[in-house]
């Protein structure tokens, strides 16, 4: 069996790492009996460079016929910071309604940590459950030298929203606004997800992230909307938090949560904490999921300082590709690389530049390829 698989290397380091991530993601296929017929996207800097389009109409259509996209990053210091960013990427996830973005943090073996709360033969299991097309990331936002005078028309999966925001301010100043957007659908799909796997996981409890007391409007009614979702779990414990106290308290004391439901916003932030914590953002994959597709991808950017040096940690991507594996229904292959990956990092020899070693990313991933084919 062939899987259509896209991938979108992006810029900076994304070529890098899906280059390693897809040798080790090809190996496993062909232990396990099946094959990856993949699809490359040029889109990125480089091509909107070229041609000043981030991400043309005809690359939906193209990524319909895939089954699931593995994404390198995007952005590039050549290019002012947010468009790309916006037209590609979050461009894909809302295009898609890729409303449910899971960002696993686990412990790896002979990775040193920032933090001594974890002990010794324990390891962290964090996921983050983040919303992933509402919240400030609605794209609603506007700039103006005076008055503000905006139109909008959005469209997600669940609706389309559209309207005006008019702002003035006396005396006339440069300005801007944006808007934050959080529906009772939209909320609720990702509230009931995160609890589903919080009861999957056995936890017993989540945690959920929100700012009610500064920005009572918008996540009160995220709040109102978690609370709602609960009532079908009444054997899990909700534990809400400020976004401020649950990032103070999660270095403190880590092995107290697992499962962390957070805003669009929030989910961003709390993830590359996460990261932090076990060790580094190359550690840490990403799966965007929605109903009929999917998109994989390491949780970091492209990394510009050090795109070109060798020094990516390529396990992310790679260990984003596995996370593809099993929306394909390889769980088996998928096992197989997270297998890869403990068992190469617990041997403590060629380690990537992150965690201590000095293997350039293709290194890494051919002793990843070279593992999985011997067994
Ligand atoms: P970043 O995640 O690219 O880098 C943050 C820090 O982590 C840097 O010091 C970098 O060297 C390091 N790092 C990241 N990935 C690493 C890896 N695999 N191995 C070793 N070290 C790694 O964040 P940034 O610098 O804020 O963003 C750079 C660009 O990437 C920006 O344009 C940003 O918008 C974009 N970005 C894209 C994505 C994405 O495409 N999914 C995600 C985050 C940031
Ligand atoms: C991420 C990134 C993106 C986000 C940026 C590049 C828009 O930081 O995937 O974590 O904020 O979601
Ligand atoms: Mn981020």
């Amino acid at each position: 069996m062939d899987y259509d698989i896209a991938v979108l290397p992006g810029d900076g380091i994304g070529p890098e790492v899906t280059e390693q991530a897809l040798k080790v993601m090809k190996a496993a296929a062909s232990r396990f009996g099946f094959g990856l017929r993949i699809n490359a996207l040029p889109y990125g800097a480089n091509h909107y460079l070229k041609t000043g389009v981030t991400l043309p109409e005809s690359a939906f259509s193209e990524l319909r016929s895939a089954k699931a996209l593995l994404l390198g990053a995007v952005g590039d210091p050549r290019v002012p910071m947010g468009p790309l960013e916006q037209e590609l990427l979050l461009a894909l996830r809302f295009r898609f309604d890729l409303y449910v973005n899971l960002r696993p943090a686990k412990s790896f073996p002979n990775v040193r940590v920032p933090i001594n709360t974890i002990p010794e033969g324990r390891a962290l299991d964090i996921l983050v459950v983040r919303e992933n097309t509402e919240d400030f990331y609605m794209g609603l936002g506007f700039r103006d030298r005076g008055d503000i005078k905006g139109k909008f028309q959005v469209k997600r999966g669940l609706y389309e929203l559209g309207g005006a925001l008019g702002l003035t301010i006396s005396p006339t100043s440069d300005m801007a606004a944006a808007l934050g957007v959080i529906t009772g659908p939209g909320s609720r799909r990702i509230a009931q997800r995160a609890f589903a796997m919080a009861q999957a996981r056995g936890d017993g409890h989540l945690h959920v992230a929100s700012k009610a007391n500064a920005l009572p409007q918008l996540y009160g009614f995220w709040d109102a909307q978690v609370n709602e979702v609960a009532a079908d779990y009444p054997d899990i414990t909700l534990k809400r938090m400020n976004v401020d106290n649950l990032c103070y308290q999660l270095p403190r004391a880590p092995m107290d949560f697992g499962v962390i439901l957070c805003p669009n916003l929030f989910g961003d932030i709390v993830s590359d904490l996460a990261s932090s914590l076990i060790g580094g953002l190359g550690l840490s994959p990403s799966a965007n999921l929605g109903e009929g597709f999917a998109m994989f991808e390491p949780v970091h950017g492209s990394a510009p300082d050090i795109a070109g040096t060798g020094k990516a940690n390529p396990l992310a991507a790679t260990l984003s590709g596995a996370l593809l594996l099993t929306w394909l229904g390889q769980s088996e292959a998928a096992r197989a690389i997270e297998g890869t990956v403990r068992e190469y990092l617990s041997k403590g020899a060629n380690l990537p530049f992150e965690v201590g070693g000095d293997a350039p990313a293709e290194k890494v991933g051919q002793i990843l390829t070279d593992m999985i084919q011997a067994k």
